[in-house]
């Protein structure tokens, strides 16, 4: 397939490319577009074959669920059976933008959508691209990030081009996603608000306006692929580059310590650290990934380095351990899985 690639202002996207892209999501087709949190591979998400392409496209598994994409908060009701009072209160503090609401789905979304389940994602993107396209489009529009599946998630159309070139009909290209990582995704199923998915709406923020609210346990541990997983994404390797990527915890001195007495090969193995950090390796290929208590820094650059360390031929890689306060967790969390939980301390 020839993909067309249209490059567009953030702020004032030409219509008439929107239009183009739009009337390509009607018929069933599959155009890349960016968001504020990474780029997403859209569909129309009421049409089962278009649904269909997005997992060809992706390489993904037909049992993990799709986020579907709405331009305002009246489409709502069209998609979910049942809006609870914490979905009202999230909506209101935190959309549009990067938070992600599990809720019992209308028979409008197909089974193929939800991997089975009988509930739905949905996200009101803050995005002006994407909401000019979804309501152009006039349906909701299911997108998972736009990369193959297992790879990092895009955060610049560089990144879209070299995933899913000749894979999609249109990719529009609009400069570096500002969050950098996947929304937050929370269930609003259960008795108790659940942090499925760690993201740019922090854990502090969902409990300033909900009080109460659990951390499912696939955040921060490995879960167990034959359990039955709250979110089935949570169970894939996720996220990672080619490099084998182990997590490095502790003061700086130490952490220094322990990784140049483990690269064997200064070559081929790199470090992945802190800006202020870079003078402790000197001689060594240094990634550095934002500052240390920058932690929207470190989620807007984060998939961008996991992407160049391939760039640059590195086969294994150590890297310092984030906080895991407020975007610290959502960091930590796509660390942990691109390093397939390989952690140490020190
Ligand atoms: O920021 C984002 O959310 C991006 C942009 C494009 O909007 N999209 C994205 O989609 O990250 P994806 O497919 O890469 O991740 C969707 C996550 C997966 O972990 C999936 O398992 C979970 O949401 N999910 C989707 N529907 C679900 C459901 N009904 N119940 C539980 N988890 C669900
Ligand atoms: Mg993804």
């Amino acid at each position: 397939m020839q993909t067309k690639i249209i490059a567009l202002d953030p702020l004032h996207p030409d219509k008439q490319a929107i239009g183009q892209a739009a009337a390509i999501i009607r018929r069933g087709g599959l155009v890349a577009f960016p968001t504020e949190t990474v780029y997403g591979l859209g569909g129309d998400a009421t049409n089962c074959e278009a649904v269909k392409k997005i997992y060809q496209a992706k390489g993904r598994a037909s049992d993990n669920p799709l986020i579907i994409h709405i331009a305002a908060m009246s489409d709502l009701a069209r998609y979910a059976a049942a809006v609870p009072e914490s979905a009202k209160k999230l909506a209101a503090a935190f959309w549009p933008g990067p938070l992600t609401m599990i809720l019992p789905k209308k028979e409008i979304i197909p089974a193929a959508v939800s991997g089975g389940l009988d509930t739905v994602a949905v996200r009101l993107p803050s995005d002006q691209i994407a909401r000019s396209l979804i309501r152009a489009a006039g349906t909701a529009i299911a997108a998972p990030s736009a990369n193959l599946s297992g790879k990092p998630s895009p955060t610049t159309p560089a990144h879209v081009i070299a995933d899913l070139n000749g894979r999609v009909e249109m990719i529009l290209a609009a400069g570096s996603c500002t969050v950098g990582l996947e929304s937050t995704v929370i269930s609003l199923t259960g008795a108790t608000a659940r942090l499925l998915r760690p993201g740019g709406i922090t854990y502090e923020m969902l409990c300033r306006v909900l009080g109460d609210v659990e951390i499912d346990a696939g955040v921060t541990h490995r879960v167990d692929d034959r359990a039955r997983v709250a979110s089935p994404g949570m169970k894939y390797k996720h996220y990672a580059p080619n490099a084998r990527l182990t997590l490095v915890k502790g003061g700086a001195p130490a952490c220094a310590r322990y990784i140049k007495a483990h690269i064997l090969d200064p070559g081929k193995e790199g470090v992945v650290c802190f800006d202020e950090e870079t003078p402790l390796y000197a001689g060594y290929r240094v990634f550095p990934y934002g500052g240390r208590d920058q932690d929207n820094q470190q989620g807007q650059r984060l998939f961008a380095v996991l992407r160049s360390l391939d760039q640059a031929g590195i086969t294994r890689a150590y890297v310092r351990c984030p906080d895991t306060a407020g975007v610290g967790l959502a960091v930590y969390n796509r660390l942990l899985r691109a390093a397939a939980f390989d952690l140490v301390e020190v």
